[in-house]
């Protein structure tokens, strides 16, 4: 029998993995958390850390400094990992650096008899998905990276700002590349229930709304985050833990991930971000939504730019 342990190994011990951590912990999502980084020390640190402050959470989490054996009995890991982020303005430009990292993780994660689900949430995450679903062997449904989850984020709150309302009555989701390729269909935007062309149409007050500049600001968002700041963490923690908990409670909740699309929206053989139902086996389904013609060459367009890109990997 195997036995679920709620346990979540995090691969990166930088910012972005722990803060991904903390937020498993506040939110008290899973059972145990391993940090594993190349640097042994740091893990360690922030695992003790981590685990000083559990005495005042809403549950016991355990969280260790492990190694890549210790991904064996993981539901889920999580890669973090990438290159130190050196001033770059795109995603892409991280590729080869990245990929390098990557090709000597996955391996290793795979050779402690791991067979749970990676969530990737290194950059260019589309393209790493990729590759990690290449390296590892696993099933398609098993690797998901956090793709357009964060810009979909990004724009629910802007629009939630906009029309001043709760960002999660805002029904929306980015499609495509993580990154400056992404669309926004948006046909399919609603807030309240309401569709936000009537919404614009019915308010005088919104009829200059600027969509293709509010599309603009969600692109852009991550890179005005870096630019203030150096990195960006907390809205891909949340995003991040988001994933993880409707996989470890079975939620079955529909999150644009980036997801291998086999024939789904007439594309084959790409990671990129579109709407799908996540449950304890990683992907379930995907939600194929109808796009306009529009809106169908724009997504086109970015599933080819992340293509363009996944063929310089030499798989
Ligand atoms: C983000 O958008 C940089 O991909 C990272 O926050």
């Amino acid at each position: 029998m195997r036995i679920s342990r709620n346990k979540v190994a995090i691969i990166g011990a930088g910012v972005v993995g722990t803060t991904i951590a903390y937020s498993l912990v506040l939110q008290e999502v899973c059972a145990e958390i391993t940090l594993i980084d190349i640097n042994e020390v740091k893990a360690s640190g922030e695992a003790m850390d981590l685990q000083h402050g559990i005495e005042y959470c809403g549950r016991n989490t355990k969280i260790t400094a492990g190694n890549y054996m210790d991904c064996k009995d993981a539901e889920i890991v999580v890669i973090t990992a990438s290159a130190p982020y050196s001033g770059e303005l795109d995603r892409l430009q991280m590729m080869d650096k990245t990929a390098n990292i990557i090709k000597s993780i996955v391996p290793n994660i795979m050779e402690s008899g791991f067979d749970g689900i990676i969530v990737v949430v290194s950059n260019p995450v589309d393209i790493i998905s990729y590759l990690v679903h290449h390296l590892s062997g696993l099933p398609k449904s098993q690797v998901i990276g956090t793709g357009t989850a964060l810009e979909t984020a990004r724009l629910k709150q802007h629009i939630g700002e906009i029309l001043n309302i709760d960002p999660r009555n805002v029904e929306a989701f980015v499609f495509g590349e993580h990154g400056d390729s992404l669309t926004v269909p948006w046909s399919h935007v609603r807030v309240s229930g309401k569709n936000l062309m009537e919404i614009i149409r019915d308010n005088p007050e919104y009829s200059d709304l600027d969509l293709k500049k509010i599309e603009e600001s969600t692109r852009k968002a991550g890179f005005d985050v870096l630019g203030k700041k150096g990195n960006t963490q907390y809205g891909i923690a949340s995003v991040a833990t988001g994933i993880i908990s409707a996989i470890l409670r079975d939620e079955y909740k529909a999150i644009p991930v980036s997801t291998y699309l086999d024939g789904e929206y007439g594309v084959k053989d790409v990671f990129c971000g579109v709407p799908a139902i996540l449950n304890r086996y990683g992907v379930v389904d995907i939600v194929e939504l109808h796009l306009t013609e529009e809106e169908t060459e724009r997504f086109d367009n970015s599933v080819n730019v992340i293509k363009e890109n996944i063929e310089k990997l030499g798989l």
